[in-house]
């Protein structure tokens, strides 16, 4: 029997995964607030809700499937009816058609790069339709969004989607597609909007950022560094970052650019995977241990201070012992300020997924472990050495004390101190206390109630 289903009037967009996926979820934000849809208050049940998947978290797909029960278990109404359910992300895409025959409460499938297409989906979805769209249109989805609005100190700008890597583990090249840059000119555009709705510091975004490439407005051939000295030159912007690279497309002039432009912030986000050669080769990462490491000391002979930070895989089919302990001493040497680790998880369809000497779950975890408490040696170190450090700091948002604020220092860290100062205020602390994770700073005695230099 056909589900009633209510006229959605309000929603909730649940987002899983990257910054990537928290930049489609806020567009999704967008595009249903310009259909003339309001967010559910919190802790309130929404009449339609946007399950916006991740497929890289472990046990990704089972995890959507017990959300969904979740929304129905809790959310099930009197009259019988149901909310509208939709799974949009990277499950989407993969999984799709299954998802569809698995879960009958779910009403629409959307793929990342067809959620511009949602209020069509939606109109159909709520005469009872069950709707798919996981296409890969030529006409790009940005072109189709409503224009930004947004007023936190920090923004996100997508500027480059997909990957043509093929890392044998890797789903992305699979559900994000080729390798796309968005054009210069739509991404000065948005960023100018986001600076005028307040935004300070802006992050750009790809699978692989650093792979974009455009025209610029004289018409001539720039890379992702043309792209950052020209959104340096925008009044009241005071920061710029981006994420993630891969090693390969470091390009000379990206160097180059964190040792001049002041405004590129002193962090890089240069996941490697693994410290040995011979897994390096089977996840097909086309660079060596010895490469990666010599890029990184021409990374730091542009920006000494920078503060790095990398994404590992542990339990790739086939690593032995020394190839994780070859991972552990590559941590210890490189000194991540920060860093991502994952046990690897088969994704069907990928290279790795059917090779042999798949890793026993048991010898994943103790390594997960060891690698994890590498990481935190090396993030307390990179924090300890930054205490009596004098440096701005961009107030996100209140702490968890009244009168203290969070906000973050250039070199990405949290920082928590107390004062007079405002939301996207650019101050500055010296930082006097570090843990693990996060620092404690004092406002210096003149940055007291102002802005502050950028
Ligand atoms: N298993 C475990 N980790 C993965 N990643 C990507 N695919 C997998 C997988 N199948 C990790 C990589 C990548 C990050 C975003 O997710 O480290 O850099
Ligand atoms: Fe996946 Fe590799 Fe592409 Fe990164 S570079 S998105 S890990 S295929």
């Amino acid at each position: 029997m056909p589900i009633p289903l209510p006229s959605p009037r309000t929603y909730r967009v649940k987002s899983f995964g990257c910054q990537m996926n928290a930049y489609d979820g806020e567009r999704m934000t967008e595009l249903l607030d310009a259909q003339g849809l309001s967010p559910a208050p919190e802790g309130d049940e929404a009449d339609l809700v946007v399950l916006n998947t991740c497929h890289i978290r472990e046990r990704a797909a089972e995890k959507v499937y017990s959300d969904i029960g979740r929304i129905v278990k809790d959310w099930g109404r009197q009259d019988g009816s149901a909310p509208l359910i939709a799974v949009a992300g990277c499950v989407a895409q993969a999984e799709g058609d299954e998802i569809m025959a698995r879960a009958p409460a779910v009403r629409m499938v959307v793929g990342p790069q067809a959620y511009h297409r949602l209020p069509e989906m939606l109109a159909r979805a709520a005469k009872g339709e069950r709707v798919t769209d996981t296409d890969m249109p030529a006409i790009p989805k940005f072109d189709t969004l409503p224009q930004r609005r947004r007023t936190g100190a920090t923004a996100f700008l997508t500027v480059q989607e997909g990957c043509d890597k093929f890392c044998t583990y890797c789903v992305v090249p699979y559900t994000r597609g080729a390798e796309v840059s968005r054009p210069y000119a739509a991404l000065m555009e948005e960023a100018r909007r986001l600076v005028g709705s307040g935004a300070r510091e802006i992050t750009l975004l790809g699978q692989n950022v650093n792979a974009w490439a455009g025209d610029n407005d004289a018409g001539n051939p720039i890379g992702l560094d043309g792209l950052i000295r020209d959104l340096a030159k925008l009044p009241d912007l005071a920061r710029i970052r981006y994420t993630t690279s891969h090693p390969t497309d470091m390009t000379d002039g990206l160097i180059a650019a964190h040792g001049e432009v002041e405004m590129l912030m002193p962090f890089l986000h240069l996941p490697v995977q693994s410290g040995s050669d011979r897994i390096l080769a089977a996840m097909n990462r086309s660079h060596t241990v010895d490469s990666y490491l010599k890029l990184l000391d021409r990374v730091r002979a542009a920006r000494p201070d920078i503060a790095l930070s990398g994404d590992f895989i542990v339990g790739f089919p086939g690593e032995s012992d020394e190839d994780f302990a070859a991972t552990v001493a590559l941590i210890d040497a490189v000194g991540y300020a920060q860093a991502f680790s994952f046990k690897y998880s088969p994704r069907p369809g990928t290279p790795a997924a059917t090779m042999p000497d798949q890793i026993a779950p048991e010898v994943m975890d103790e390594r997960l472990q060891r690698l994890q408490a590498a990481v935190n040696r090396g993030q307390y170190a990179f924090n300890q050495a930054s205490l009596g450090r004098r440096c701005q700091v961009l107030v996100e948002r209140h702490g968890k004390l009244p009168g203290q604020w969070l906000g973050k220092s250039p070199w990405l860290q949290s920082v928590h101190f107390f004062g007079e100062v405002a939301i996207g205020d650019l101050v500055t602390v010296d930082l006097t206390e570090a843990g693990a994770n996060s620092l404690k700073g004092v406002l210096a005695p003149s940055a007291q109630g102002g802005p502050g230099p950028a």
